[in-house]
């Protein structure tokens, strides 16, 4: 039997996407140097969003959406510490115009994954100063890039970003230091609350948040050892960011991506990049948020799909679990889905296909994909048809 689900009024639907990952031409960041030491791939034009902004906006608005997040990039606005370039300003004043005038919420991003070089050679997260240089930066981008937005989020994943950076030599710096990671953690906190403090004496109204990473942590069966490391990862890394931060946060942002459960293996479909595909997942990541008492946006959520023959039911599973935990109390208002279009996926290049569009890397031809008119009936009806 089909059943209509109904999402909340003025639900916020849309997609996501990053500076990096998509605007090119940015070669003054740490990503740019590690990809021209040979360490990761080089991003080079990546989509060249820094000048196609507005026909992809076109297509957002096109395809029923009715919000968007983007990133702003820190190396692009402060390239050298204290030295603002006020015609980038200028560039993402325009690029948010430009959201606005389509009618698409904008939810900014101040900081995703990439550093200014001159920062990142100077320690980076490692080193106290970040703390002040990141809300001297967040103070500048408040008075003169975002004007009347209404969504401000400091940081995109904190956890997985020192994860990755510090502990698994993944990502730049490439290092592999529990203290330091512990150390970055502890920066991370502070500077997201430094600035928080500093953006609201400028703009007490805005909405300012994190893109948090969670990821479903349980332990099966009766081995103590998953009992406690599921309990420990669940504070550690779900919820250490969060209780350390709310104090200065007005919303969250969950970023799901990943499930974990200790004791037990599920058989389950993967996407492009072998990540298991648990749509329930998100339904219990976000019912842990409800002791917050915060309203909760979904901010990235998606697979890597190169075919476009999962991606589809991917946004239609997972959305009725967001809506299941909207009936259990959580106060879930947008989803943003990741992503907008292909973009440099890191580590892996543009080799993994994120997009509801597909991009031509050579000739940066634009095609929508199938499933992004799935989403364009939902996020147009503000409903979403289920088989039960
Ligand atoms: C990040 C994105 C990334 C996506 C898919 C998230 O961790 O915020 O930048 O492309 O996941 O891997």
């Amino acid at each position: 039997m089909k059943h209509t689900l109904r999402f909340p009024e003025k639900f916020l639907w849309g997609a996501a996407s990053a500076s990096f990952q998509v605007e090119g031409g940015i070669e003054n960041c740490d990503w740019a140097e590690a990809a021209r030491q040979g360490k990761v791939p080089a991003c080079g034009a990546a989509c060249d969003q820094y000048n196609r902004y507005e026909e992809d906006f076109n297509t957002a608005q096109k395809l029923g959406h009715n919000s968007h997040r983007i990133s702003v990039e820190w190396a692009r606005i402060e390239p050298e510490e204290g030295k603002f370039d006020l015609k980038e300003a200028q560039h993402y004043r325009n690029v948010i115009n430009a959201l606005r005038v389509r009618g698409l919420e904008p939810f900014i991003t101040l900081w995703h994954f990439t550093l200014p070089l001159w920062f990142s050679n100077d320690g980076g997260f490692e080193n106290r100063r970040s703390i002040e240089r990141f809300k001297n930066y967040a103070e500048f981008v408040t008075r003169e890039i975002l004007g009347d937005v209404s969504f401000v989020v400091l940081i995109n994943e904190p956890s997985g970003y020192a994860h990755n950076g510090y502990i698994r030599k993944y990502w730049p710096p490439f290092k592999k230091n529990v203290f330091t990671y512990i150390s970055v953690c502890n920066n991370l906190i502070k500077a997201h609350n430094a600035a928080s403090v500093a953006i609201k004496k400028i703009r007490p109204d805005i909405k300012v948040g994190v893109a948090k990473d969670n990821v479903l942590f349980e332990s099966v069966g009766p081995n103590p050892i998953n009992f406690f490391a599921a309990k420990f990862l669940y504070h550690w890394i779900n919820h250490r960011f969060l209780n350390k931060t709310r104090e200065h946060l007005d919303f969250i942002g969950l970023n799901y991506y990943f499930y974990m459960l200790l004791g037990r293996t599920l058989d389950l479909p993967k996407t492009d990049m072998g990540w298991s595909i648990y749509p329930e997942g998100i339904y219990h990541v976000l019912r842990e948020l409800i002791g917050y008492g915060k309203p909760v946006y979904i901010m990235e959520n998606g697979l890597a799909d190169a075919t476009d023959t999962q991606r589809g039911k991917f946004i239609v599973d997972h959305l009725a679990q967001i809506h299941r935990a909207i009936q259990e109390g959580v106060d879930v208002r947008g989803y943003l889905h990741w992503s907008i279009m292909d973009n440099y996926e890191w580590t892996f290049g543009f080799e993994k296909r994120f997009g509801l569009i597909e991009v031509n890397f050579v000739t940066q031809q634009r095609k929508i994909r199938h499933s992004a008119y799935v989403y364009k009936n939902i996020c147009e009806t503000n409903t979403l048809e289920i088989e039960s």
